[in-house]
């Protein structure tokens, strides 16, 4: 691919269909998606976890289990090696699960938090790994209840990570979308950012987005295969220049 092998500042901004290799389910896109089978507003929303906290906190025991029990696959697992590759190279995913860490990726600009941390509801503070042990919903020491450390609708990303991923997109010369609808701001806006930055623009995904029209490269394919094909290439380019070592 155009520029994956040069000196270029590249950015990744991953989605849900990056891990649907590893068994997790995403979000969109056909019967077994979470929200084909339930409900955003009951169980990712402020109103639905005070409506009903134990049924969110459940939900979320599930999902962690799941995810604990899911391997990072080989997308997960070149993007970590493309992080040591490249000398300009930022991952931000809109991922909760933790696997791009698992791989090796070491600095990963999470956009909606992480579903292995949890916080007070009432003053913030994280919450304890003991938290988790519990089917009942703990209590913070300031008497408050303790939720996921995830963004849910309506809130606002972390305001660091939120700038961190505008200032790469914006400086970026190669921007790859991989696994991501593009539906869900302002996380969608940054491949735009990007491209009207003069980025060259990739999509890897199983279908078609709205970003698709944009980009100069779509791959309508799975996002490990398409990723360990690109990482061979990089490996064959590398072998033929001289004096070059690839792991
Ligand atoms: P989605 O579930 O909306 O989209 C997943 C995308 O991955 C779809 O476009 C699929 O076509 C594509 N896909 C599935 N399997 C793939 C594969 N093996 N290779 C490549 N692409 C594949 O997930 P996100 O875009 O990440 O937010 O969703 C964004 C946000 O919506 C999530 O972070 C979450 C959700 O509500 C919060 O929890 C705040």
């Amino acid at each position: 691919m155009k520029l994956l092998r040069d000196n270029a500042r590249t950015v990744v901004l991953t989605g849900a269909g990056v891990s649907a290799e590893s068994g997790v389910p995403t979000f969109r896109g056909g019967s077994d998606s979470l929200w084909a089978k339930f409900s955003p507003e009951e169980l990712a929303s402020i109103d639905g976890f005070m409506a009903n906290p134990t049924l969110v906190w459940e939900w979320y025991s599930w999902r962690r289990k799941l995810i604990g029990e899911a391997q990072p696959n080989p997308g997960h697992e070149v993007l970590a090696k493309l992080e040591k590759h490249l000398s300009k190279f930022t991952l931000v995913t809109q991922n909760v699960d933790n696997l791009h860490q698992r791989a090796g990726s070491e600095q990963v600009i999470e956009l909606h938090g992480n579903i292995h941390k949890n916080k007070c509801l009432r003053c913030g503070r994280p919450a304890p790994e003991s938290a988790f042990a519990t089917d009942q919903i703990p209590k913070c020491s300031c008497g408050g209840m303790i939720r996921p450390d995830v963004v849910w609708f309506g809130e606002l990303l972390p305001e660091a990570a939120l700038n961190a991923a505008i200032v790469a997109a914006g400086s970026a010369e190669l921007f790859m979308s991989i696994g991501t609808s593009a539906l869900v701001f302002p996380a969608a806006d940054l491949p735009v950012i990007a491209k009207r930055r003069g980025a060259y623009l990739v999509e890897i995904n199983l279908e078609e987005t709205r970003i698709s029209p944009h980009a100069d490269e779509v791959f309508h394919a799975p996002s490990g295969e398409v990723l360990s094909a690109l990482w061979d290439q990089i490996r064959v380019d590398d072998k033929s220049r001289p004096n070059t070592v690839v792991d």
